[in-house]
């Protein structure tokens, strides 16, 4: 995008605006306002900037408040006061003059949305002269706003943040300064396996934590009441025997999930049948700081407890804060992680901070994201024509 003359084009770009909204109000504007720059810059050169979005999962062909990108919209015209900021629900009626915003309601109300359907592909294209995906966030979902858009249109490209993103990406995944951590946990078990897998063999340490971690103390140990995954149990032991995982020495339990649970360190053999794993103990804190101390890149996915309950968030506020404190590259993603995050305030001591929850995970998981592979279909096509 930012090599292309934009001067009075209709730019339609695709950004990820899948916030979470309460009560008209947008409780996390992290995602809109890494979007911005992209806005400003099409604005700048007098362009007539269409932005589309999805937020949640509605059903298609059916209009839902509580869906709608309406207050964002409204978010929108407080950003860019002084330009024209409208919008629209339908597709068959745009207008927009050079130098003004127009953000279309949730692409997902729109019929053939998922299924990435050649007319609607077609109806995007249709509305402008140059294609932007800068949805980072939904680059790994092939539909037509993302996908099938960007293959009618007369020219796609790729926005700064998409960018910035895969840079961020490849600068912690390929060749990156050691040693390397990577931190994954959460609740999450099955989508985290494979993602483990991959990470364990670039990192030159895995940390685990939450729920993972819990599946590797149950190759040896009985773990009580606490999260864990049986099923995974034979690839968690292939996993910690061929790479260097860090599994905790010790934990923080209790016998109710809940904010009035004493929290009690326990080993792991110490873990009666009534209680549950929440939190990390103290020795696997220091552990881990201490591995924090010496890394050189960091990639962090995941809480490593109940970090919602005070009494069992020491383990994710300590990781949180060593992380904060480090000179390391540091690349965090995921939306658990971003909570985490805002929860410790330290968005401004994190290298990168990623907008993609599932497309982060994927990306690192080494598969091809569908948005990325049309940009590259469609670079390919015209470099054949040229
Ligand atoms: C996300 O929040 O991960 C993205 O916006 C994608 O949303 P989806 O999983 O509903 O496609």
């Amino acid at each position: 995008m930012e090599d292309l003359n934009l001067n009075n084009k209709k730019i339609l770009i695709r950004v990820d605006f899948n916030v979470p909204i309460q009560n008209n109000h947008i409780t996390s504007d992290m995602r809109i306002r890494a979007s911005i720059p992209t806005i400003q810059l099409a604005l700048k050169q007098n362009a007539k900037v269409i932005i589309m979005s999805h937020l949640g999962r509605p059903q298609e062909g059916k209009y839902q408040k509580k869906f709608s990108l309406f207050p964002v919209f409204e978010y929108l015209k407080k950003i860019f006061k002084k330009n024209k900021v409208s919008f629209s629900n339908n597709l068959d009626k745009i207008k927009i003059h050079s130098g003004e915003l127009l953000v279309l309601e949730n692409v997902r109300f729109n019929i053939g949305e998922k299924n990435n359907d050649i007319v609607l592909s077609k109806k995007y294209a249709a509305l402008c002269d140059i294609f932007v995906m800068d949805a980072f966030g939904s680059a790994h979902r092939k539909e037509s706003s993302t996908f099938g858009v960007g293959m009618f249109a007369k020219i796609a490209c790729a926005g700064p943040l998409l960018i910035s993103e895969l840079k961020a990406l490849r600068t912690a995944l390929k060749n990156p300064r050691r040693p390397m951590i990577a931190v994954i946990g959460g609740s999450k078990i099955s989508t985290k396996f494979k993602l483990l897998k991959s990470l364990a063999r670039i990192a030159d340490t895995v940390i685990v934590g939450g729920a993972i971690a819990n599946t590797f103390l149950a190759i040896d140990y009985r773990i009580g009441q606490s999260l864990y995954e049986p099923k995974f149990i034979d690839m968690a032991k292939e996993i910690r025997n061929q790479y260097n995982i860090l599994i905790p020495i010790d934990s923080r339990v209790g016998t109710s999930f809940s904010t009035k649970s004493p929290a009690i360190v326990k080993k792991p053999f110490e873990i009666h049948d009534n209680e549950e794993i929440m939190d990390l103990g103290d020795k696997s804190i220091n552990n881990i700081k201490n591995i924090i101390k010496k890394s050189k890149t960091i990639l962090w996915n995941g809480p490593l407890g109940v970090f919602e309950f005070p009494n069992f968030n020491v383990g994710t506020k300590e990781l949180a804060q060593s992380i904060a404190d480090s000179t390391a590259f540091s690349i965090a993603g995921g939306g658990e992680t971003l909570s985490v995050i805002n929860m410790f305030n330290i968005q401004d001591k994190i290298s990168y901070i990623s907008t993609g929850g599932g497309a982060f995970l994927e990306f690192i998981e080494g598969n091809k994201l569908p948005a990325i592979y049309m940009l590259e279909m469609v670079k390919k096509t015209l470099q054949n024509v040229m």
